[in-house]
């Protein structure tokens, strides 16, 4: 983390700093990360929160608006959102909204974090009708990368952020496939790997930064892994259902004639190889209904995203009934 505190230094007018982290963060780099910030001359304040889903909660949310507004935070201090998704997306929507907006600073701990969502100014609390139903576009003032801190991840935390890692291979980059395909060799691979995924997805948010055309592309997968992280009330982790919602959108595609099926078996097979459990224990049914309430679906209609080949994902805008029918 050395060099953060400078660099925070040269994106922020104020003085002061609350760090956002995970009880699962905090013992590895909370401290680290307040040292470095102190050393540049901050006054840093640390605010803890549960690790999961359930800390992308209202509750959660007033909670943080509260502390900061007792401290207090104003306009020219910022937060630095250390951890996973959840933090980042928990704190990036604290940050959007706290004084009318904040500025924010990410520094990823995770794969997932990494490659998708400390990129691109998405931030987010749940409601019970939904995830992620309760946002702001509000980008960050800074992403600080760091790929050591990714050593330290569980392995199933690693392997959940390489469900986005294969997204990025098979929406847009062939050679980044052919990369991921050497699995022997994918932690030597890393910052290669990473570098191609932050490319993607910054070049990706720069044409489309509302989301509005092309950065749909990025929901490969979610459609159906949405749905699978919802009823599984979040027991599956978003990788995860992201990995088994790639799976079954490549089989959908491949009967519908979108892919062949040789492109729909090699995304399985490379998801399989990275250890991924494809299994759907939910009737399509039951799924389906939940994504009928997915925020991004407009009147009647869905727009899936699927694949075409390895490397190029399209967008098929198909009715709910279509899609009822499909599943
Ligand atoms: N994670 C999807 C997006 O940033 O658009």
């Amino acid at each position: 983390m050395q060099g953060l505190g400078e660099a925070v230094k040269k994106v922020l007018g104020g003085d002061t700093l609350v760090v956002v982290t995970d009880e699962n963060v905090k013992p590895l780099y909370l401290d680290k990360c307040v040292k470095e910030l102190e050393d540049s001359g901050f006054k840093v304040c640390s605010y803890v929160v549960a690790p999961g889903e359930e800390s992308k909660s209202g509750e959660t949310y007033l909670k943080l608006m509260n502390f900061l507004a007792e401290i207090p935070i104003t306009r020219a201090d910022g937060l630095v959102a250390l951890g996973g998704g959840v933090v980042g997306d928990l704190t990036g929507f604290v940050a959007a909204t706290y004084l009318r907006g904040i500025k924010v600073i990410q520094v990823p701990t995770t794969v997932l974090a990494l490659v998708d969502s400390s990129i691109g100014g998405k931030t987010a609390i749940n409601l019970p009708a939904g995830k992620n139903l309760a946002g702001a576009f509000h980008q960050p003032a800074l992403i600080w990368r760091d790929l050591s801190m990714l050593e330290s991840l569980p392995p199933e935390i690693f392997l959940e952020g390489m469900a986005e890692v294969i997204k990025y291979g098979v929406l847009a980059d062939e050679e980044l496939w052919e990369l991921l395909s050497d699995v022997s060799n994918v932690k030597a691979n890393l910052p290669e790997i990473m570098e191609c995924c932050v490319s993607i997805k910054t070049q990706i948010v720069a044409e489309d930064e509302f989301d509005n055309g092309k950065r749909q592309l990025l929901n490969f997968g979610h459609t159906i892994g949405h749905a699978i992280e919802r009823a599984s009330n979040f027991a599956i982790g978003h990788g995860f259902a992201v990995a088994k919602g790639m799976a079954e959108v490549a089989d959908i595609s491949a009967r519908q004639g979108w892919c062949s099926k040789e492109c729909a078996a090699e995304i399985r097979s490379l998801l399989e190889e990275y250890g991924f459990d494809l299994s759907i224990d939910y009737k399509m049914e039951e799924l389906y209904k939940i994504m009928l309430s997915d925020k991004k679906r407009k009147a009647g209609v869905i727009d899936l995203v699927v694949p075409e080949r390895i490397g190029k994902c399209v967008l098929k805008r198909i009715s709910t009934e279509e899609l009822r029918e499909i599943l």
